[in-house]
């Protein structure tokens, strides 16, 4: 597992970085080949969106990605709380990526069903590395106290079950969210955790650290089996490193 640490002097410079890469990465797909890429909800990776689809909508191959999600609300698409409306309006509406490119988690479907469901289509659509799926690319955000994806810290078994996605509840909402778990997450090509904001900068110094303590702290946990973790911060979220 490589780990590295890339600070920029902006959430721009961030973004333009992060272009740079999948461009860089695109270039290399064989034809006939795709890009998998899962994808977060929040307000850092919703940045990220907008920024590629105002600058890069005609500069990166998207026809090459296809497009799956780390986890979603229990909600209908047109929620303003789905992840994939989020994506959807902020990023994919915008780019020249087919439909059928495009693998939402359906929120709006019995949790326990569309867990085990989207699991499958991930088997079927994703390569296997080691007996399971590996993306190409996953995107995390980092939530405060320390969450990815939808793990947060009541549930430390979702980092270890054998489950692909599973069935999660946001403790101080009590929101359903469908989750990717971490043996799907760690066995990732590239885990890429997107982080900026002076409120994150707490919770990325304890990570990075390692001063957790006691806390479970789930993106602790995030260790790739043998692909490349590269956190992405702006100065503000690494202001105490
Ligand atoms: C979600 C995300 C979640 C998010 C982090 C960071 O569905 O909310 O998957 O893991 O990425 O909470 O969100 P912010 O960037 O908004 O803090």
């Amino acid at each position: 597992m490589s780990h590295s640490v890339r600070v920029f002097p902006s959430r721009e410079a961030l973004a333009q970085s992060f272009a740079a890469m999948l461009i860089k990465d695109l270039d290399r797909i064989e034809p006939d080949h795709y890009y998998t890429i899962a994808i977060s909800g929040g307000s850092t990776p919703e940045y990220l969106f907008r920024y590629l689809a105002e600058n890069y909508a005609d500069r990166i191959s998207w026809e090459k990605l296809l497009v799956f999600w780390v986890d979603e609300r229990c909600v209908p698409p047109e929620d303003e709380e789905s992840n994939y409306r989020m994506a959807y309006e902020s990023l994919l509406q915008n780019v020249p990526i087919p439909d059928a490119n495009i693998f939402r988690i359906r929120g709006e479907d019995d949790p326990g069903a569309e867990a085990r469901q989207y699991s499958e289509l991930v088997i079927s659509m994703v390569p296997e590395y080691r007996g399971m799926p590996q993306f190409d690319l996953m995107l995390l955000g980092l939530g405060d106290d320390g969450h990815i994806a939808s793990v947060f810290p009541d549930r430390p078994d979702l980092l270890t079950t054998v489950h692909l996605y599973e069935v999660a509840v946001r403790p101080d909402k009590k929101q359903k969210r469908i989750t990717a778990t971490g043996r799907l997450i760690n066995n990732s090509s590239k885990i890429y955790y997107i982080v900026t904001g002076k409120s994150k900068a707490s919770i990325v110094s304890r990570v990075l650290e390692g001063k957790t303590g006691t806390d479970l702290i789930p993106a602790s946990g995030i260790m790739p089996v043998s692909g490349h973790l590269v956190w992405m911060l702006d100065k503000e979220a690494a202001s105490l490193l």
